[in-house]
């Protein structure tokens, strides 16, 4: 009989650098009441937004996932040739075929595997720990992930539960080896029973000029999931690192709105003086991009530092969710 030979990767593993990529177009809560049949004062009470930011007409998720992921490299110190892997998680690549990552690696000059992934706003911290796995396996030396959205383009204006919400952007992290862990294991999961709460419609079979694709969601469904499930998935993340609450800087949850991250903190039980992410309130959801972005935003105004410890956390569409403990990398700041 042969015998098959399996690698082994790292003995231990970290995020090595982040970057970002912010659009340029601010568009304020005002700018879309010109449309939308609401208000500034109703958009920030209810979910906490301020403004957020459209990628251009001729600005591709491709563009802007390059630009993230070039600051990733740079942070890391890490060249495009060293990349085994480089996976994007977005749900909002306008064509199913090719995907995003072949793109993304060959405008950064690798020929790395690469590969989409679809978890929803949770694609980010689903691909982190599978980037994760495949270097302490051994299928790769440096794995790139990127988030990414262009959710502009699927957005109906006049939609209550939606216009406000979604926006666009990008954050990359490299993972790699390193000399101490600094990815914690994943507590992960979906609930395709509710699978109807956030959707694309319709689908792409029934696309027409006068029906074009857009995010659909059941606001209030997600508000009476999100804070009060995902406390408990947060919480075997953190045990399963071996960590209590007590241990934590930073607290980074998907930027959904700041009324599910406020519960979802109170829920936690989540110590005073732990710093909590608040990017929503500039940067709208941006969905898979939503938590490297507020990694960014955080370290940019001094909320916290590479080599602190932090909770992420991230859910949404599937429903699907994921959550680690990660030492925070080092960022290169917008
Ligand atoms: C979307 C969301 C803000 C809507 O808030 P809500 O309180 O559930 O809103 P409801 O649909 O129950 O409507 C409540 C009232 O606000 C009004 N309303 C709804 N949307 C409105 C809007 N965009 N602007 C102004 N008023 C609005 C309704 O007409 C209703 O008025 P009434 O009480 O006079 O009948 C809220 O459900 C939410 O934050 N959900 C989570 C969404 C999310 O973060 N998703 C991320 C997925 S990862």
């Amino acid at each position: 009989m042969t015998t098959i030979r399996q690698p082994s990767g790292a003995r231990a593993t970290a995020l090595l650098g982040l970057g970002t990529y912010r659009p340029e177009r601010v568009v304020t809560n005002e700018e879309i009441c010109e449309v939308l049949d609401s208000s500034d004062e109703w958009i920030q009470s209810r979910s906490g937004i301020r403004s957020r930011r459209y990628a251009g007409e001729d600005e591709t998720l491709v563009d802007m996932a390059t630009a993230a992921a070039r600051r990733a490299l740079e942070a890391a110190g890490v060249t495009a040739d060293q990349l085994g892997t480089v996976i994007v998680a977005t749900s909002s690549h306008a064509q199913h075929t090719p995907a995003a990552a072949p793109l993304v690696a060959d405008r950064l000059g690798s020929r790395a595997a690469a590969f989409d992934m679809g978890a929803g706003c949770a694609g980010w911290c689903h691909a982190v720990s599978v980037a994760s796995d495949l270097v302490r396996g051994g299928n790769a030396s440096y794995a790139l992930v990127i988030g990414v959205e262009k959710l502009s383009l699927f957005l109906d204006p006049t939609d209550r539960s939606t216009a406000f919400i979604f926006a666009d952007g990008a954050g990359a992290v490299v993972v790699g080896p390193a000399d101490e862990p600094g990815i914690g294991p994943v507590a992960w999961g979906s609930d395709g029973s509710q699978s109807h709460v956030i959707t694309q419609e319709p689908g792409c079979q029934h696309v027409t000029p006068d029906h074009p694709m857009v995010v659909r969601m059941e606001g209030t469904a997600v508000f009476r999931w999100a804070p009060f499930a995902m406390a408990d998935v947060a919480r075997s993340a953190v045990e399963g690192a071996g960590l209590a609450l007590t241990d934590l800087d930073a607290f980074i949850p998907h930027q959904a709105n700041m009324r599910i991250t406020e519960t979802l903190a109170r829920n936690l039980k989540l110590p005073e003086g732990i710093a909590i992410a608040r990017d929503v309130q500039e940067s709208g959801n941006t969905s898979a991009a939503s938590v490297p972005l507020a990694i960014e935003t955080m370290v940019r105004n001094g909320e916290a530092q590479p080599g602190d410890t932090a909770l992420l956390i991230a859910f949404g569409a599937g429903l699907s969710y994921a959550s680690q403990v990660v030492r925070l990398p080092p960022v290169a700041t917008a």
